[in-house]
């Protein structure tokens, strides 16, 4: 999508927001971000990455990312940084694991986190991954090659109510019933292999009133197959609060979603970050009861016209971002012998 080569692939969204809100926790002890540790859990392409490594000079950065593919390009791109860097291959919801295997304290050590869900430009444009409905490839949509489920043995092997669960939950898709019927009663008389397969019977399957007014018939099909594939939103429900414990104090987190069910997501964690535990209806705070969080955000932000015409993959972001706070009820606590 993006078509400058300097993007290695891929446009970093909302880059200057981003830079914004996590600098301030990253330079906090020394300006040039020495002593400081920045979790890229998507690590990508590395364009956010790289922005951080050559704006803090003293900065460590740690990525993650789960396709080996993404991780080459990531290397290449960030070998002038090597000695600053270390590139994990891993889900990002074994955080606490890379963390210290890379010699980090999985609880309370990093200053800052940066999520950057869902596919990169450049996974979208490897066509024989199967990602994108828009080319005809192996219906394949593994971020992690070595992964055993393909969206070929989801479509040719899941029984027709499995099937539509996964079309309803992951995609939001309204026929997701008749589109699992229409699936089943092909794949017997020849199973799946490519997109394109898939695309033609979307095509038959949702009907032609929706068909005008719905985006294209199989964006929501390959969302969810792309989720269920993946177990994008189980992982991101399980990395979210191991990254918040991975924060010391004043670290702060930044999460770019580009779709509502992984944006509703991270609203909830958030929300529940942020939310004191004590009952309410209580005068005061109980010990050990007070948020550790504080939001940065309003709401989510979204990108900007201009980013929307120059990065078209910007249009549907939402960004929330989080700080810990300290734990002044802790104290008090200690103070009072609680
Ligand atoms: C939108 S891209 C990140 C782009 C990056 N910020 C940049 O500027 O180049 C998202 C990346 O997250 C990775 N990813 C998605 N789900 C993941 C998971 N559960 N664990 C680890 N990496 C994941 C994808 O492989 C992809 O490379």
């Amino acid at each position: 999508m993006a078509d400058d080569p300097a993007d290695f692939g891929h446009a970093p969204v909302l880059l200057e927001r981003c830079v914004a809100l996590l600098t301030p926790a990253l330079a906090r002890e020394h300006s040039d971000g020495s002593g400081a540790v920045l979790v890229d859990a998507t690590v990508g392409a590395g364009g956010h990455a790289e922005r951080f490594l050559t704006d803090l000079p003293g900065l460590r950065l740690i990525g993650l990312d789960r396709d080996p593919a993404a991780l080459d390009i990531a290397a290449a791109r960030l070998s002038r940084f090597s000695d600053r860097v270390t590139l994990v291959r891993t889900r990002y919801d074994d955080i606490a694991t890379a963390l210290a295997e890379s010699g980090c304290d999985p609880m309370g050590s990093v200053h800052g986190v940066l999520f950057d869900l869902g596919v990169s430009s450049m996974q979208l444009d490897h066509v024989e991954r199967g990602f994108a409905y828009a080319h005809d490839a192996p219906l394949d949509m593994r971020m992690d090659p070595d992964t055993p489920l393909t969206a070929a043995d989801i479509v040719n092997t899941y029984d027709e109510p499995a099937l539509a669960d996964i079309l309803r939950r992951y995609g939001e898709e309204r026929f997701a019933r008749r589109i699992a019927a229409h699936i089943v009663r092909r794949r017997s008389v020849t199973p799946f292999t490519t997109t394109g397969e898939l695309v033609e019977l979307l095509y038959q399957a949702i009907p032609a009133p929706a068909r005008r007014t719905g985006g294209h018939p199989a964006k929501r099909t390959f969302q969810a197959l792309r989720i269920a594939v993946n177990g994008e939103l189980d992982s991101l429900r399980r990395a979210l609060p191991a990254a918040l414990d991975a924060l010391t104090v004043d670290g702060r987190i930044v999460v770019l979603a580009y779709q509502s069910l992984e944006d509703r997501i991270v609203k909830d964690i958030f929300r529940a970050a942020v939310t004191s535990r004590t009952p309410t209806g209580l005068p005061v705070e109980l010990p050990g009861h007070a948020p550790e969080f504080r939001s940065l955000t309003r709401g989510a932000e979204r990108a900007d016209r201009a980013e929307i015409e120059r990065n078209p993959r910007s249009a549907p972001v939402r960004l929330r971002a989080l700080q810990r706070v300290p734990r002044h009820d802790a104290a008090r606590r200690a103070t009072h012998g609680g």
